[in-house]
Order: structure tokens, then C-alpha cells, then sequence
């Protein structure tokens, strides 16, 4: 995905990450080296590099930026492998599997604390940058929460599922994007234009993630599959088929895929009923969306590549 406008960007990311997860403690440094080496694919950091070049800025502030973006959604996964009971993440055992709940809790808040500090060096911007990240972590906090709680309520419904999403994922991409235009200075539509890209595109990323949890290997994707069903989530596919009146569908997420046999199943009934097709739809027509916040800015390359990136969500694999 890396896209060649922005790769020397993303070399200056990856030296700033480095200087800003150390800690004399080692453990919490173990984790800031799985930060830096296990692979992520810097997808939100790309988002605001790329916005950032559409509107024709660029500078230290950007990377900075950047670098906030990605450790607060470093933060979110050392949190959420530990409360979706997910072994592994980026091809390895994850991290609370490795070193413990105690390490994988505290290192996410070190991380946030961390991010805090980098925005304090904002100037005039400061007070605007923590008032949006206050606001985005607030929101990525209640997609996970209100997740949970629909699976213990069992209120499942596509309403549900769009706030889950929106909160869990789309905001930071939104906040990455909308924090890129407020930092190149501009006016007030711009930004919403600019937002409504990240979160169209971050619903549609979300989406994905939730067809390979179901529909891929773990291999490939380097995390489990069927995490979301046996933790009683009911992802864009399932829902489409509980819709349509599938019972077995309903079964199978009732009793959280707890019988060998249910996550093929399921895959299967997905495949057989087109639900996977129809989720695609759905990405695609997010996308488009996404595509069109875009045309108030000028054409230039950053924003073909912001397009593209949106246009190929069907295809990722990882
Ligand atoms: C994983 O995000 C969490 C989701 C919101 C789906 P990524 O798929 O961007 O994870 P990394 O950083 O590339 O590992
Ligand atoms: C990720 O949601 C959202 C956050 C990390 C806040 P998922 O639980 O679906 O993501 P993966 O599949 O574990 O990466
Ligand atoms: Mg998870
Ligand atoms: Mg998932």
C-alpha cells in the first residue's frame, strides 16, 4: 500500500516513533520495538500525509501529527487484543499474551500519555489538537464499549453495527484526515470534507476487517479468524444473513460459533446467501462517498492517491 509520493514521510515517521517509545523500563520498551518491527501498515499515518500533500503542506508538524494519529491507534489495539481475547496480532502471539495483561494495559496508557506530550508542543494549534483527540478517543471508546454491549444484549442491528464501526475505527481515520486539513490552515468546509473521507473510508476499512475476521486465514491476515462470532459480534455478513431470516445464522452467533464446525459454516451460508457480495456493495458505495468529499479539493497526484486508496478497500488483504 505504501505509496511512493509519501515514503520519505513515512521514513521520518518511523525515526519519531522510535524517540518517543523509549522508556528505561523494559518491558514498556519491548512493546514500543513491537511498534516499530511487527509490521503495521501505517494506514492512518498514510491518510494524513496524503490529505495533508493534497492541500499542498507539508513539514515536521505533519509527521508529528502523524506519529500522534498512530500511537493512539497503537494504544487502542494493546487494549483491544486484551478485551477481544484475540492471540495474535501482526503474524505474532499479541502482545498481553506475551508480557501480560499489566504491561499491555499500562503500555497502551504510556502510549496515550506519550501522544499527549507531542501535541503539548502545538503552539497556537495545541488546545485544537487535544480538543480533537479527546473527542476521538472518547468516541473509539464507546464503539468498543457499545460493541460489547450489543453482544450482551444481543441487540443486533444494522444501526448498531454503523454506530459500532463509526466509533471503533472510522473516527481516527476521520481524525486523521480532518487533523491534517486544520493543520494546513483551512477553511471550515474543507475540513468537513476532509473528514467526511476518513470517515466514509474508515467504515468501509472496518467493513474489510470484519470479511477477513470471518472470511480469510490467519496466516494471511496475521490475527485470528472468527474472533468477532465467537465473541457474540455480529459483523456486516452476519447481519445481512440474521435479515434475510437465515436461522442457522442465528444459531451459530447464539451459542458465539462455540461448536468446531460453525465458523465454516457460517463462512459457507455467507457465501451461499451472497452476504459477502452485498458487504463488498456496501464498502464500495463508502467509498464512492469518500471519493466525492474529495472533488472540492484541486486534482493533484496526493489526491488521485487518496481515491485510489479508497477504490482498492475491496482487494486488501491484510
Ligand atoms: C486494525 O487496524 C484495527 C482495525 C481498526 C481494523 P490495521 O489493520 O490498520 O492494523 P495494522 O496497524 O496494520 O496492524
Ligand atoms: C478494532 O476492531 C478497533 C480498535 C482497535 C479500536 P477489531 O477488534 O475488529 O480489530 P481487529 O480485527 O482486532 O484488528
Ligand atoms: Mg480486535
Ligand atoms: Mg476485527
Amino acid at each position: 500500500m505504501p505509496n511512493a509520493l509519501i515514503q520519505s514521510d513515512l521514513n521520518a515517521l518511523e525515526t519519531r516513533l522510535k524517540s518517543l517509545v523509549q522508556s528505561d523500563v523494559a518491558f514498556i520498551e519491548l512493546i514500543g520495538e513491537d511498534l516499530l518491527e511487527a509490521g503495521g501498515k501505517r494506514a492512518r499515518p498514510q491518510l494524513v500525509f496524503l490529505a495533508a500533500k493534497a492541500l499542498g503542506f507539508e513539514g515536521e508538524r505533519v509527521v508529528d501529527f502523524a506519529a500522534v494519529i498512530e500511537l493512539l491507534h497503537s494504544a487502542s489495539l494493546l487494549h483491544d487484543d486484551l478485551i477481544d481475547d484475540a492471540d495474535t496480532r501482526r503474524g505474532k502471539a499479541a502482545a498481553f499474551k506475551r508480557y501480560g495483561n499489566v504491561v499491555s494495559v499500562m503500555s497502551g496508557d504510556f502510549l496515550l500519555s506519550t501522544l499527549l506530550g507531542v501535541i503539548s508542543e502545538f503552539g497556537n494549534d495545541a488546545a485544537r489538537f487535544v480538543k480533537l483527540i479527546s473527542q476521538t478517543s472518547r468516541v473509539i471508546c464507546e464503539g468498543e464499549v457499545l460493541q460489547f454491549q450489543v453482544a450482551a444484549l444481543e441487540t443486533y442491528s444494522l444501526d448498531n453495527y454503523f454506530k459500532i464501526i463509526t466509533g471503533k475505527t472510522a473516527a481516527l481515520a476521520a481524525a486523521a484526515t480532518k487533523g491534517a486539513a486544520m493543520l494546513a490552515g483551512r477553511d471550515a468546509d474543507t475540513i468537513a470534507a476532509l473528514e467526511t473521507y476518513g470517515l466514509e473510508y474508515g467504515r468501509a476499512f472496518q467493513i474489510q476487517d470484519d470479511l477477513l475476521d470471518l472470511m480469510s486465514d490467519s496466516d494471511t491476515i496475521g490475527k485470528p479468524v472468527g474472533g468477532d462470532l465467537r465473541e457474540g459480534k455480529a459483523t456486516l455478513p452476519v447481519l445481512y444473513l440474521l435479515e434475510k431470516g437465515v436461522t442457522e445464522a442465528s444459531e451459530i452467533l447464539a451459542r458465539r460459533a462455540s461448536e468446531p464446525s460453525d465458523v465454516g459454516r457460517m463462512r459457507d451460508l455467507v457465501a451461499l446467501h451472497g452476504a459477502d457480495s452485498a458487504s463488498k456493495l456496501e464498502i464500495r458505495r463508502r467509498c464512492e462517498n469518500a471519493v466525492r468529499a474529495l472533488s472540492v479539493l484541486p486534482v493533484s497526484p496526493a489526491r488521485l492517491a487518496l481515491e485510489d486508496l479508497a477504490m482498492r478497500e475491496t482487494e486488501r488483504v491484510i
